[in-house]
């Protein structure tokens, strides 16, 4: 037997037993004619003695770190304990150990601060694995998909598998693609989602469907996204929108209970997109904190209820607000008494290149009650006192405005908000909090082809108070200039996205499941009958044989870990991530095949340059 306790395990009830331990050396410290080692297993530390009469045994059989080792020995209570780990009350005196295994010395220390850079845990991510930081973040992963699977096998979900080798399925990304050998010239792409295999699960009866599943998108990487990632996918049959969102809010809840012990009991917030980016510039607002938008001037047709504010702002001859198409304040809190260095640090925030801002105005609303800004040489003490009450500053508040062209002026004050409330730590990571986003639109504008593209995927139905508007106009769009104009573009979605914290970790949409509708979906995306034969004529096949109402969510597993844990990346909830170039630098994928490969599969390269 190699071992009798795992190395996590021993307390003072255990003292004076008997017991043998295998594990991993972590350290080695010599005082005198003896020796302490800890030894690491999954479970814990074990602090372990070998006095002075296993020296010579030590000396012909030195140890080293990582070195895999079996002991047998006695527990002790400890004269030094160690308050820290949950063992620290006792030791294992040594009578017997064996090496099973050497280890040649790791290339960094496997330590909770360790002195590996990125790189090189990623090209040692086994020994990486092995450190307490990334453990943790594995264990709440599996407790997370526990914890989702007990859920909705509760609510009678069934667990269904779907294939990987599929036909493409648009997602919005591109298609992984893997040639087939005995269809020479033929490829399958990986699935971007189980899309039209859960739908066509609901055509067959199976009315709760989940699934654990890997999705593959060929798209670019940022800390948020990986080319293969994990989705909680799921699909109900008879339900309507309201029966998704309180099903799977009542998910997401359970999952804050199980994992974080958070009873999350408040009801969850919901927003249309509109009011979204109305008030915070974002699909996906991080509603943890105020500082809302004050739109103080915008093209009347992006917010056509809105309230029209700019006589605020006009009529002082001040040219950057005046040829503006958007203009927007927001109010940091507390802020008034930001030096000349950091007004100018926040306006050079906003000109890099990746914000694109031409400059920032700014207004000091004092704690007397006065004001002083940067453009008080246009606008007089009492328009600064207006541009205040409507931003909702308060004295002591900082009013920042940024102006420009409108989709870049509001993506850019959203940015400023979230960079503010970072740095103001508003943005706490132990403080957590849901919201709905509903009633996206249900087409977006493909500037390059100049056409319209889905927004979500293209099964997702529209409001049916805007089918007629759908059915009864030409999606073509003559002027692009003016593309926000066409009738498309106000036509919203049966679509909701579940916001955490300001990450999307959740989308899903009710879905067309009449043949005809679906048809005019995808007449409108610009697909004539015969494309639409030819990649989807087994969805309009199978719509024709009694498909149900249906809808359904999926959720980004790997985002929802990482978020739980704290963390920006999800790559820290991965096992075996992939890098930024989307490649796996432990086992050097992608990489070259063998000749014969190509040989069988009839294909020869030839890069185009
Ligand atoms: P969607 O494309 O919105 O919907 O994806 C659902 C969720 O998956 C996560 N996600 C990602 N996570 C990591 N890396 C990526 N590259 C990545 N891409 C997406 C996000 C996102 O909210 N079939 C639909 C769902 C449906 O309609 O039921 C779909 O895939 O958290």
């Amino acid at each position: 037997m190699f071992r009798k306790h795992t190395c996590g395990e021993l307390r003072i009830q255990d003292v004076n037993k008997t017991t043998t331990l295998s594990g991993w050396v972590q350290t080695i410290r010599k005082f005198g004619s003896i020796t302490f080692v800890d030894l690491r297993d999954r479970y814990g530390i074990t602090q372990l003695l070998f006095s002075e009469n296993l020296n010579e045994k030590l000396e012909a059989n030195p140890l080293g770190r990582e070195f895999v080792l079996q002991v047998t020995g006695t527990v002790n209570e400890r004269s030094n304990k160690n308050e820290n780990i949950p063992t620290g009350d006792i030791e294992l005196s040594v009578t017997e150990f064996s090496i099973l295994n050497k280890s040649i010395t790791p290339p960094f220390t496997i330590q909770d601060d360790t002195d590996g850079g990125d790189d090189l845990r990623m090209k040692y991510r086994f020994l990486d694995l092995r450190r307490n930081a990334v453990k943790k973040n594995l264990e709440l992963r599996y407790a997370v998909g526990r914890s989702t699977r007990n859920y909705l096998h509760e609510q009678n979900f069934m667990d269904i598998e779907t294939p990987f080798l599929i036909k493409s399925t648009p997602e919005g990304a591109r298609d992984f693609v893997v040639p087939s050998r005995m269809n020479p010239g033929q490829f399958y792409a990986l699935p971007q989602s189980p899309q039209t295999f859960k739908q066509l699960l609901m055509v067959s009866g199976y009315d709760r469907y989940y699934q654990i599943v890997k999705c593959f998108r060929d798209e670019d990487l940022r800390a948020d996204r990986q080319p293969e990632f994990t989705q909680i996918d799921c699909e109900m049959a008879f339900v309507e929108q309201e029966d998704i969102l309180n099903m799977f809010e009542s998910l997401i809840k359970r999952i804050f209970k199980d994992v974080k012990n958070i009873d999350y009991t408040e009801a969850v917030e919901r927003m249309t997109w509109e009011n979204a980016m109305w008030t915070y510039g974002n699909d996906k607002p991080d509603i943890r904190f105020g500082m809302q938008l004050c739109n103080l001037k915008f093209p009347s047709h992006t917010f056509p209820n809105q309230p029209d504010i700019s006589s605020l702002i006009n009529g002082v001859d001040f040219k950057v607000f005046d040829e503006a198409e958007t203009v927007i304040a927001i109010a940091a809190p507390g802020c008034s008494e930001y030096t000349r260095k950091q007004t100018d640090e926040l306006t050079e925030w906003v000109k890099r290149p990746q914000i694109g801002m031409k400059g920032l105005v700014y207004i000091k609303c004092n704690a007397d009650g006065t004001f002083k800004s940067s453009v008080d040489k246009f606008y007089a003490e009492d328009k600064l006192k207006a541009i205040a009450t409507a931003t909702n500053a308060k004295a002591g508040d900082l009013i920042l405005i940024l102006a420009g062209a409108e989709e870049r002026t509001r993506k850019a004050t959203s940015d400023l908000r979230l960079h503010l409330g970072q740095q103001l730590g508003l943005r706490k990571t132990d403080e957590f909090k849901l919201l709905w986003v509903l009633d996206f639109p249900l087409f977006e504008y493909a500037e390059d082809d100049n056409r319209w593209v889905a927004r979500h995927h293209p099964f997702t139905s529209p409001k049916p108070s805007d089918i007629d508007t759908m059915i009864n106009n030409n999606p073509v769009i003559e002027n692009p200039a003016e593309y926000l104009k066409h009738p498309y573009a106000n036509i919203k979605a049966n679509a909701y996205d579940m916001v955490l914290n300001g990450n999307e970790i959740g989308g899903g949409s009710i879905r067309i499941f009449q043949k005809e509708l679906q048809q005019k979906m995808f007449a409108a995306l610009g697909m004539d009958d015969q494309e639409q034969q030819h990649k989807f004529g087994f969805l309009l096949g199978a719509f024709e044989y009694g498909a149900p109402p249906h809808g359904g969510i999926a959720f980004g597993f790997d985002r929802l870990c990482s978020i739980l844990g704290g963390s920006e990346s999800i790559r820290d909830f991965i096992a075996f991530p992939k890098n930024n170039s989307g490649r796996d630098v432990m086992i050097d994928a992608p990489s070259t095949i063998d000749e014969i490969q190509f040989d069988e599969l009839q294909i020869k390269l030839d890069l185009k340059a």
